[in-house]
C-alpha cells in the first residue's frame, strides 16, 4: 500500500511524533510505501510531496512544529459557500496520480470535517486529531494539550511571585479558541484564583468581589486566568485587556496583563504528548492495513480507539460546568465568575 500523510490548521507540539508513528509503523511493520505532503492541503492541490524512508522519519520525535509544514487551506470552503470550486476534484486526480491507497489527515476540528468529505467523495481518509485546545469532538484528548498546559502553568507559576511582591492582580490570558480545557486545567495546576472559561461565563462584579475579598483576608495578590475565548463587551479588545481594565477600575488594586499566545505551541512535546501521538500515530496505520477507513483514531479513557469521521465532523468538544476540576475548584474557593 502506499499512504500519504499530511498536517493541517495550526501547528502543535507532537505532530512530528505522529509522523513518526504513522509512517514507521507503514515502512518498518507493514512494509507499507510513504510519502509527507507539504503545508496540509495546499500540498495536495500542487503535488508537493517528499517521500519518506525510516531515516527520514528519525531525529524528529522530540521536535515541535511540523516537518512537512501545515497551511488552513480548506478546500472545500467555497465549494460549500457559492457550490463553486474545482479545489475537491484536483485533490481527488492528485491522490490517484500520486498512486495513493489512503490520506492520513492530522488536524483539528477543520482538518477532520475536510477529511469527513474526502472520505464522502470516496478517497481512503484515516483523521488523526491534534490541537493544543483539546476540542475535538470524539476523544477523550488530543496530543499538544499537555505541552501547552506545561507550557501555561509553568508561566503561571512565575507570575505568582511577581504578584506577590507587587500586591498586584496578575492576569493571564491562555489560548483555546471558543473552549477553556487550557484555561481550566493550567488554572487549576497553577492555583490560580480566579479562572474565566468561555463555556461558563462570567460577572465581572463577581470577579472583582472575590479579589476583593481576599485582600481582606490578607492576600492582597491575585492570580486571574482567561481563555482568549471569553466574552467581551468590545469583540475587539483582547479579553486580558478588558478584564485587567475592570479589575483596576472594580478593585483599586494594581492590574497587570500577560498574553502568553503562540509560545503555548510552539517548542518540544512533553514525554506524554509525544507517547500519545506515538499510539494515536501506529493506531492509523492500522487502520489502513485493515482497510478500516473514514474514521479518525481517538483516545477512550487509556485505551486507543477510532470512530467514524462523519461522527467528528462539525463538533466541539467543550468544557461542562458539572466537570469535576471545576467542582473541586469550586469547593477550594477558586471563582468562576458566577
Ligand atoms: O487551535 C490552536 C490555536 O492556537 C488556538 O488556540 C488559537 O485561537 C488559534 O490556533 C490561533 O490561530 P492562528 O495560527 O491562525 O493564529
Amino acid at each position: 500500500m502506499k499512504i500519504g500523510i499530511l498536517s493541517s490548521g495550526g501547528d502543535c507540539p507532537g505532530i512530528n511524533a505522529t509522523i513518526r508513528g504513522v509512517g514507521k509503523t507503514a515502512l518498518m511493520h507493514y512494509g507499507m510505501e510513504v510519502i509527507g505532503i507539504h503545508s496540509g492541503f495546499i500540498g495536495l492541490l500542487k503535488k508537493d510531496i517528499q517521500v519518506f524512508d525510516e531515516r527520514s522519519l528519525s531525529g524528529i520525535l522530540n521536535l515541535g512544529g511540523t516537518i512537512l509544514g501545515t497551511s488552513r487551506e480548506k478546500p472545500f470552503r467555497k465549494l460549500l459557500a457559492s457550490g463553486d470550486s474545482d479545489k475537491p476534484r484536483i485533490i481527488k486526480e492528485n491522490y490517484q496520480e500520486l498512486g495513493l491507497d489512503c490520506l492520513v489527515c492530522i488536524g483539528g476540528n477543520g482538518t477532520q470535517k475536510t477529511a469527513n468529505l474526502l472520505s464522502q467523495q470516496g478517497l481512503n481518509v484515516v483523521g488523526v486529531p491534534k490541537t493544543i485546545d483539546n476540542d475535538v469532538w470524539g476523544t477523550d484528548i488530543t496530543f499538544g494539550f499537555d505541552t501547552a498546559v506545561n507550557i501555561a502553568t509553568e508561566s503561571i507559576d512565575r507570575l505568582h511571585s511577581t504578584a506577590s511582591s507587587h500586591k498586584r492582580v496578575m492576569v493571564v490570558e491562555v489560548m483555546g479558541h471558543h473552549a477553556g480545557w487550557i484555561a481550566l486545567y493550567a488554572g487549576m495546576a497553577g492555583g490560580a484564583d480566579v479562572i474565566l472559561l468561555p463555556e461558563l461565563g462570567y460577572d465581572i462584579n463577581k470577579v472583582n468581589e472575590a479579589i476583593l475579598d481576599r485582600a481582606r483576608r490578607g492576600k492582597p495578590y491575585s492570580i486571574v486566568v482567561v481563555a482568549e475565548g471569553i466574552e467581551t463587551p468590545n469583540k475587539k479588545q483582547r479579553p486580558s485587556d478588558y478584564i485587567t481594565k475592570a479589575i483596576e477600575e472594580g478593585t483599586g488594586i494594581e492590574t497587570r496583563d500577560t498574553v502568553l499566545g503562540y509560545t503555548q505551541r510552539g517548542g518540544n512535546p512533553s514525554p506524554f504528548d509525544r507517547n500519545l501521538a506515538t499510539r494515536l500515530g501506529g493506531h492509523a496505520t492500522e487502520l489502513i492495513a485493515s482497510k478500516q477507513f473514514g474514521r479518525m483514531v481517538c483516545m477512550h479513557g487509556n485505551h486507543v480507539a477510532s470512530i467514524p469521521l462523519s461522527e467528528v465532523a462539525g463538533k466541539l468538544k467543550l468544557v461542562t460546568p458539572d466537570h469535576d476540576l471545576i467542582t473541586q475548584g469550586l469547593r477550594m474557593g477558586v471563582t468562576f465568575g458566577q
